[in-house]
């Protein structure tokens, strides 16, 4: 047996805010954010509502497209969020709690925008060690409600969303092939929220929203996205001829497109999002996975690449053969 996604379910806020919206109180354009990311759009949560909310509309998604006996089995649940409803108590417990999953063992995992693939990894990881049988693997995010409305170069760029999905055994030649997991906090102040007395090296006091250089950001993306996702494709003891489909964090599209030419994969094997949701961090990839799934781009036996990067600074990727459930 190998380990594989058994299930995928997703949730984004209905309030859409659109770069003409923005307009109306940011000095900004749709023509600058569009040419400079690709975003057009992307989704608000409700003043009330908050990570562990988009986490259980996720997994109610999940029941619809695969019936209650999904979760049958998972005896973990681990929420990859950047915006947790609190420090403790972590919200993985509460989701299980709210999802009806009493007594599984919950826990958050904070890693940037790849928390999904780490988690994900976790998951991998447990099932083959025999210590769950199923694992519910989250990633929620409500970034919109820690950015800084007035840092034009930030606030544009992120949603709020949340994908599941149902992590466990797979038939042999299935499954997650290959993972490749990276940290480098020598570049941990490039982008940052402050939890409590935080401060950065020189003194200086970050407020409690998100701080980002973007251009610093930048050049570390272009250059992990391409290491990160070669060394998957290798582990994998694949060629990136045998991609079928590329689902990359989808922050921006200049990022995406400069590795997808180094990978050398043509646009229609590259599932790309981000126009109209933003960048939806450890919401990213399960949310651009479930769009190409419902188009029917996924067959069994394909291989999917997943590459994600973010704040840590961190960056993962990831080969999976899809099916064998
Ligand atoms: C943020 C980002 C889009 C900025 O694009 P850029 O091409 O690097 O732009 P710069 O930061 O060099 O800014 C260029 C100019 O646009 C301005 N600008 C920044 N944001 C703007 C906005 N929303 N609207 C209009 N102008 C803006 C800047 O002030 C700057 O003006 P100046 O030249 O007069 O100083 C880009 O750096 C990026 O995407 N970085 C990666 C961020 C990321 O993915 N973060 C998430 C990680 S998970």
């Amino acid at each position: 047996m190998a380990t594989g996604l058994l299930g995928l379910g997703v949730y984004a806020p209905s309030k859409v805010l659109t770069n003409k919206d923005l307009e109306s109180f940011m000095d900004t354009s749709d023509e600058w954010i569009t040419s400079r990311t690709g975003i057009s759009e992307r989704r608000i949560s409700e003043p009330n509502e908050y990570v562990s909310d988009l986490a259980v509309k996720a997994v109610e998604n999940l029941l619809q497209r695969h019936g209650e006996g999904i979760l049958d089995g998972v005896e973990q649940v681990i929420v990859a969020t950047n915006t947790p409803d609190a420090f403790f108590p972590n919200t993985a417990a509460l989701v299980a709690d709210q999802i009806g999953l009493k007594g599984a063992a919950g826990y958050d995992l904070l890693a940037g925008c790849p928390g999904w693939l780490y988690a994900s990894s976790q998951a991998v990881g447990q099932v083959e060690a025999g210590i769950a049988e199923k694992v519910l693997v989250i990633g929620s995010e409500v970034l919109t409600k820690i950015v800084d409305w007035r840092d034009r170069s930030t606030a544009v760029l992120f949603g709020d969303a949340a994908g599941a999905a149902v992590i466990g055994k797979v038939r042999e030649g299935h499954g997650f092939r290959s993972f490749v997991l990276g940290a480098d906090g020598s570049g941990g102040n490039t982008l940052h929220m402050s939890a409590l007395a935080s401060s950065l090296p020189d003194g200086t006091r970050m407020g409690p929203s998100i701080y980002m250089n973007g251009r610093e950001v930048f050049k570390f993306a272009v250059r992990v996205m391409d290491t990160a996702s070669v060394e998957a494709i290798e582990k994998a003891g694949l060629h990136p001829d045998e991609i079928s489909l590329f689902v990359p964090h989808q922050a921006n599209e200049r990022i995406i497109n400069a590795a997808r030419e180094r990978l050398g994969l043509s646009w229609d094997r590259v599932v790309m999002n981000l126009d109209r949701y933003g960048n939806t961090s450890t919401a990213s990839i399960p949310l651009a996975l479930a769009e190409a799934l419902d188009a029917g781009k996924v067959g069994q036996g394909d291989n999917l690449l997943f590459v994600s990067f973010g704040a840590g600074l961190t960056w993962a990727a990831t080969v999976l053969t899809w099916g064998g459930a």
